[in-house]
């Protein structure tokens, strides 16, 4: 006997993880549903669920208290606002939608219904990101200064043969929001509120409508600043980020998912230390942070590496304790204004500033901005 009824539509490569995490959850799996309906029998059998042609026909014939969106991002938007329509709640892949737009008419259909929308970061819910999100909340590990976020992946020409990808309506955007959004989502959620972003994006390669690489300059409302770069080029490829606070450097290298042991924190050299190995003894602000001690090392716990389990796990603690998941919708927003920026600063050459994000911003509706195909190739050209 479960408590909660879970659902997915789009039964492709992600949707096995939603399956396979919430099978070890204490969830019963009410239906599956696929425009190709060969893929909703396939999943359906392995997870013992039931099979539909579509998400309208799962509704109709289910009722589940919340449905995993795990369909090409193009779609998200109408089907969560069908979701919600129906008063349920959605679980939605990143990224999430494809504009400000879409994420603003789904806020609204939340609003409106009994319904939350909750979206796939994964990496914000490993051991190691909650250690870092809550020690570098409470200034334990001290002040953000300096920050570098990489996602340098590598995609080959076929990983852009099925129809949706490389496309602005299909995929939506290149590594920026496809990629390297993860990376992105765990820095902002780290560091807080971003201010403004300077942007270049370049297609060097890949048969795509928008960028392979991007780059971003950002300053936060702190006053910290972090590089920004993403790539689908780079053949040995890595997941980074490095955070410089006043007490040290936290750091987290993998790939397409870390455990605590993709992490470190190398605290700062105290002035005793400084001195003995010549440095200068005021290299370190000792009031941030008690000598000797290292916070990292002391919040080490269970090792929970950052995959759906991770999430969806928690997730269905959260809301079968009745507690707020806290990657909603809203929670991401600033995720997906600073890939609108980005787009939005690498096509006009222009800064962009968060607060300038409203509805009547050219690319407020559309990350490309509506600029005619040929001039996003040649900007993208240089
Ligand atoms: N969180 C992660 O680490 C992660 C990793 C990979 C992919 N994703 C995301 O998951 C989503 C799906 O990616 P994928 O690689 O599984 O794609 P996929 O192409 O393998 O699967 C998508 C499935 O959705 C089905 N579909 C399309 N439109 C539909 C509709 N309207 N109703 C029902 N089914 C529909 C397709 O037939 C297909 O079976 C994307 O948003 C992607 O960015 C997330």
């Amino acid at each position: 006997m479960t408590d909660l009824k879970v659902a997915i539509v789009g039964c492709g490569n992600i949707s096995r993880s939603h399956a396979s995490a919430y099978a070890a959850a204490p969830v019963e799996l009410v239906g599956v549903a696929d425009i190709v309906p060969e893929k909703a029998v396939e999943l359906a059998e392995k997870y013992s669920s039931t099979p539909f042609d579509s998400l309208t026909s799962l509704l109709a014939a289910t009722s589940p208290d919340l449905v995993s969106v795990t369909t090409p991002p193009g779609s998200h938007a109408a089907l969560a606002i069908e979701i919600l329509a129906a008063g349920k709640s959605v679980l939605l892949e990143k990224p999430p939608v494809l504009s400000l737009a879409e994420l603003d008419a789904v806020a609204e259909a939340e609003q409106a219904s009994a319904g939350s929308v909750y979206v796939v970061f994964q990496h914000r819910h490993g051991s190691g990101g909650l250690r870092a999100a809550s020690l570098l909340s409470t200034g334990a590990l001290g002040r953000p200064q300096v920050a570098v976020c990489e996602t340098l992946w590598f995609r080959p020409v076929s990983y852009f043969d099925p129809e949706w990808r490389g496309t602005w309506v299909g995929e939506g955007g290149g590594p920026t929001l496809g990629h390297g959004i993860h990376q992105i989502d765990l820095l902002l959620h780290l560091l807080g509120p971003w201010k403004s972003l300077t942007a270049t994006a370049v297609r060097l390669d890949r048969p795509v409508e928008f960028e392979d690489v991007s780059m971003a300059s950002v300053i936060f409302e702190s006053g910290a600043v972090a590089t920004v770069i993403n790539s689908l080029l780079s053949p040995r490829e890595l997941s980074r980020i490095r955070i410089d606070t006043t007490g040290g450097s936290l750091e987290v290298n993998h790939l397409y998912g870390y455990s605590d042991t993709d992490w470190s924190f190398t605290p700062a050299p105290d002035a005793a230390r400084a001195a003995a190995n010549g440095l200068d003894p005021g290299a370190r602000r000792t009031e941030d942070v008690a000598v000797g001690t290292d916070p990292w090392a002391d919040s080490a716990g269970g090792d929970v590496p950052s995959n759906h389990a991770a999430q969806l796990g928690r997730l269905v603690a959260d809301l079968l304790a009745g507690r707020t998941h806290e990657t909603t919708l809203a929670s991401t927003r600033p995720t997906m204004e600073f890939v609108t920026a980005l787009y939005a600063s690498a096509l006009t050459g222009a800064a962009v500033h968060r607060a300038e994000l409203t509805p009547s911003h050219p690319f407020y509706s559309a990350l490309h901005g509506n600029v005619p195909q040929p001039e996003i190739d040649q900007s993208l050209k240089f």
